[in-house]
């Protein structure tokens, strides 16, 4: 019989109290028990079935365990997360995106840079994979041996806890990476897994023969089909088949296994503890497998997220969870919570859909691909926030629908045909310095690795000795930021783009990255291009100058609290993006430039909002008179009213 979850809980609650010394802990834990235990037990009860019932008081159990172990400092976290419960939505959020070793060379080396990071405002740093990966090629650390070991040139455990701290201390949170779909098939559970141990071998995907392999392949796409196709790889010591979503030596998990559940509640406990405030959820749109499906997004995947998060609530409320999945908007919203489990799921989501129009726009000078794709967006609950970013460790793929192409009057395959070439650099007149990735003749995918400032034409322009052609690139890469920081959301700088970085081609030389040539955009810091960021006679100067404006503009609009959503307009002019956020305190106006000729941009289609307009990136006003006002070669305004505060 499936306990009901109110009993259930009511007997559980005098059974956890006697695991408390003290009272008011075990008020604390039993009111947050009380609020979420039911949401936990609901959830696994629809994953889980009968298994449900056990599976909760092991579950409790654990969560005690966690609760004791959580150190002051962060329960003090919590408590202060309690009263803010819209943290990551504020105006003032900045994020950062680094690798440790390629930043600071350690863990403990990033305090020396803590200076760095605060004087750009960062709230907020997203450490690339640390934990311990396996030996060899591990997918940039996505390839995870121990969850509970950091790898050992970057320092150990108490290193990170340290760092959390300090972190803390100056008002950054920390994020992490939990990848959830794999493990590396040397982390200890596959190893058992080979050993022939039942337990471990149904922690994953194995089959003695093909025909439940091949009946799977039959509808599941390829991640990597250059150096991965399929979906399943031999593993010769078990003698069976494993499903390997991504590379061979990524084994995919069997989540419909409570064991792998129990597994990550422990997990995601001990992290926290150790500081992690936000977990960046990888590849969680594959960790649901179903036949005759694509196996992604499934509805098991958000039940799951549910109860993670339910479970995390009770022991670390301060922890927050964003959703890495790389998937068409209608499928998106769903992380975020939609219907039933309405903004109960992850509090973020990367928002891939705006990356990828900001480039597309940029290649066509046109934005009404751009309008269309925001037209059709699905509203997201409004307690929950995008992750906005121009570019990240990952390749781009052009995940530009038919349907909304269709709509702007393009072709989808032609228009994505166009970005591939435009970003490879072989379309005629193209600007950008970019690599192929993953070209699949069966779907034409060709995805583009590059960082931004080659993307944006520093590169060529820097080759050719054009420094018009260079004042351009600077001027595209400062427009893209200004979309994503004037978007609402926390804003993910990727290392090195704020001194507008090039394409590092080292990685050819490099055997263990030689194949994946999304190492590209992965370059060190250049702390020595660094020391000349406030030099506005030198290129690094002139970006990081931008976007320092930006980012103090940005701190100062209330007008960006990711509780208002960006909407967007029909644009007169079809090189300019509108969009406008209609926040309580005013409304405010985005207008972007997305060609290199300057752009007329008519009042009035402004004075409807307000009388007299303030640009509040240059702080200069702005006259709503005549018959327009012209944006300059990529130029960006977010007009505010003149009488707002701020
Ligand atoms: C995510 C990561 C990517 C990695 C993949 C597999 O998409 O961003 O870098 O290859 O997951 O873990």
């Amino acid at each position: 019989m499936t306990p009901d979850p109110s009993q259930l809980t009511a007997a559980q609650s005098a059974r956890l109290r006697l695991a408390f010394d003290d009272d008011r802990d075990a008020d604390t834990f039993l009111a947050r028990l009380d609020r979420y235990g039911p949401e936990l037990l609901e959830s696994l009860q629809a994953v889980y079935g009968e298994a449900a019932g056990e599976l909760y008081q092991r579950l409790t159990d654990a969560l005690v365990l966690g609760t004791h172990e959580r150190p002051q400092g962060l329960k003090r976290l919590d408590e202060a997360r309690l009263l803010r419960p819209d943290w990551l939505q504020q105006e003032d959020a900045l994020g950062y995106v680094a690798y440790t070793d390629r930043f600071a060379g350690t863990l403990k080396g990033i305090k020396a840079h803590l200076p760095y990071l605060k004087e750009l405002g960062v709230s907020y740093l997203h450490l690339m994979p640390l934990l311990l990966p396996r030996e060899g090629e591990n997918d940039g650390g996505y390839a995870v041996a121990d969850f509970r070991a950091v790898r050992p040139d970057l320092g150990s455990m108490q290193d990170l806890s340290d760092l959390g701290r300090e972190l803390r201390g100056q008002g950054i949170s920390l994020c992490l990476d939990l990848v959830l779909n794999h493990v590396a098939q040397e982390h200890e559970w596959a190893k058992r897994a080979q050993a022939g141990e039942a337990k471990y071998q149904a922690y994953f995907h194995m089959y003695q023969g093909r025909e439940q392999p091949d009946a799977y392949e039959r509808t599941l796409p390829e991640v990597f089909p250059d150096f991965a196709p399929g979906n399943f790889s031999w593993n010769e010591a078990s003698g069976r088949w494993v499903w390997t979503t991504f590379n061979t030596y990524q084994w995919d998990l069997n989540w419909g296994n409570s064991e792998v559940f129990l597994e990550f509640v422990e997990i995601l406990t001990y992290l926290a503890n150790r500081g992690v405030e936000i977990f960046r959820l990888d590849a969680i749109a594959f960790i649901w497998k179903r036949l005759g499906t694509d196996s992604q997004n499934q509805p098991e995947v958000h039940v799951l997220t549910r109860a993670l998060r339910a479970a995390l609530r009770i022991v670390a409320p301060a922890v927050a969870f964003k959703a890495e999945a790389i998937v068409a908007p209608s499928d998106l919203i769903s992380y975020l919570g939609r219907g039933a489990h309405h903004g109960q799921l992850s509090d973020m989501a990367y928002h891939n859909s705006l990356m990828v129009q900001l480039w597309s726009s940029l290649a066509s000078r046109d934005v009404r691909l751009f309008e269309q794709a925001l037209l059709n967006f699905p509203p997201k609950p409004g307690n929950t926030t995008w992750g906005v970013y121009v570019r990240c460790h990952d390749d781009i793929g052009w995940a530009i629908s038919d349907h909304d192409a269709a709509q702007a009057g393009l072709s989808g395959p032609d228009h994505r045909r166009f970005l591939s070439d435009f970003y490879a650099g072989e379309y005629p007149g193209s600007f950008a310095s970019g690599l192929v990735f993953q070209h699949n003749p069966r779907t034409g995918d060709r995805r583009i690795s590059g960082s931004a400032a080659s993307l944006a034409g520093l590169e060529r322009a820097q080759a050719l000795g054009d420094g018009a052609a260079e004042t351009l690139a600077i001027q595209r890469l400062l427009l893209l930021h200004a979309v994503t920081l004037g978007f609402g959301g926390v804003p993910l700088l990727y290392m090195g783009d704020e001194l507008a970085i090039l394409n590092d081609y080292s990685f050819e030389g490099d055997p263990l990255q030689a194949a994946d040539n999304r190492w590209v955009h992965r370059p060190a810091m250049d702390w020595d291009r660094a020391e000349k960021r406030q030099d506005p006679g030198t290129q690094a100067g002139r970006m990081y100058g931008g976007l320092r404006q930006l980012i103090r503009a940005r701190k100062r609009l209330p007008h960006l609290h990711a509780s208002v959503e960006s909407e967007v307009f029909r644009s007169p002019n079809p090189a300019v993006l509108f969009l406008a956020r209609r926040h309580p305190v005013g409304t405010l106006l985005g207008l972007y430039n997305f060609s290199e000729q300057p752009q007329p941009f008519p009042v009035a289609a402004l004075t409807p909002h307000f009388g007299r307009a303030t640009d509040a990136i240059s702080g200069r006003s702005v006259p709503l008179v005549g018959e327009s006002i012209t944006l300059a070669p990529y130029g960006r305004l977010w007009l505010i009213d003149e009488k707002t505060p701020g």
